[in-house]
């Protein structure tokens, strides 16, 4: 079965992310990004925000996914801007990053572990803070859960599940805060809102008018319509209790992580 951001992105969805546009400039406001900052987004999937942050902001921008076919489509929206400072676009597992220590300025990861189990979310965060350099900057948007019942989360993941053809475990806005707060980070900042993916507003302003038409007329398909329809229904019937939820955390300036690891070789910090 296709995962939902996979059936989104052929449908022309190009930001897969509950928050949209709103939810990542909140993340860009709180990167200060800058030219000559190294970035790794993490779960980059077509290259969308990897692209934008090199071209607006000037980053040395490095961008991972999992997903080869995500990768190519990246390198082809690449392609399409050959004036902006290039983007490397590599495959890795954010379980297992294979970059060194204290190498990165700010990491992004935007709706990738709300997907993962909780010991995945753990392994993932603790790679963050690992590649981040001390006073690095954390940013992720995800799926957060409020005012519900342990009975009704397990209804709404099954749904959801259901819909989008992945196991999900969103949090409450504290479970986010105690991820990254017993991996290491300090000092979380939180921006929460409506979850705009399949919304008319949240389309509108993610996708323009164009391609809001072309992703409305696919999704009425008749091969798409269960799929399309079934996501929107699950998101209208729980959207008073299922937002986004973007953050900010920060790699301690002398973090245990960088302390007990081999020395290696060490970066200006931010
Ligand atoms: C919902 S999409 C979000 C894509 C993009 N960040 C966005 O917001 O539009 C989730 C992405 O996470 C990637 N992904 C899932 N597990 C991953 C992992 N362990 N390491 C790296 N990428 C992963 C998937 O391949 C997919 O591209």
């Amino acid at each position: 079965m296709e995962a939902g951001h996979t059936f989104l992105a052929r449908l022309g969805k190009t930001r897969l992310r509950p928050g949209g546009r709103l939810a990542t400039e909140w993340l860009f406001r709180q990167g200060k990004l800058a030219p000559g900052m190294k970035v790794l987004e993490v779960a980059c999937n077509m290259g969308t925000t990897s692209l934008e942050m090199a071209r607006r902001f000037g980053c040395s921008v490095t961008a991972c996914d999992l997903n080869e076919e995500a990768l190519s489509r990246a390198r082809e929206n690449q392609a399409l801007h050959p004036a902006a400072p290039a983007v490397s676009f590599r495959k890795e597992d954010a379980l297992h990053l294979s970059f060194s220590d204290n190498t990165f300025d700010v990491v992004i990861n935007e709706a990738m572990l709300t997907m993962l189990p909780a010991p995945a979310k753990e392994q993932a965060v603790k790679e963050y803070l690992r590649v981040l350099k001390p006073g690095g900057l954390l940013l992720t948007h995800d799926i957060v859960l409020k005012d519900l019942t342990p009975a009704e989360i397990r209804d709404l993941t099954g749904e959801l599940g259901r819909a989008i053809h992945i196991t999900p475990l969103p949090y409450t806005e504290d479970g986010w805060r105690a991820l990254f707060r017993d991996a290491g980070f300090a000092g979380t900042e939180t921006y929460t809102g409506a979850m705009t993916l399949l919304s008319l507003p949240g389309l509108l302003r993610d996708e323009g008018w164009m391609r809001t038409l072309q992703i409305l007329r696919r999704g009425m398909q008749r091969e798409n319509r269960a799929a399309f329809l079934g996501m929107r229904r699950v998101f209208s019937k729980w959207h008073s209790h299922m937002g986004f939820i973007a953050s900010v955390s920060r790699k301690p300036a002398a973090s245990p992580v960088s302390e007990n690891r081999e020395p290696q070789k060490r970066e200006t910090a931010v």
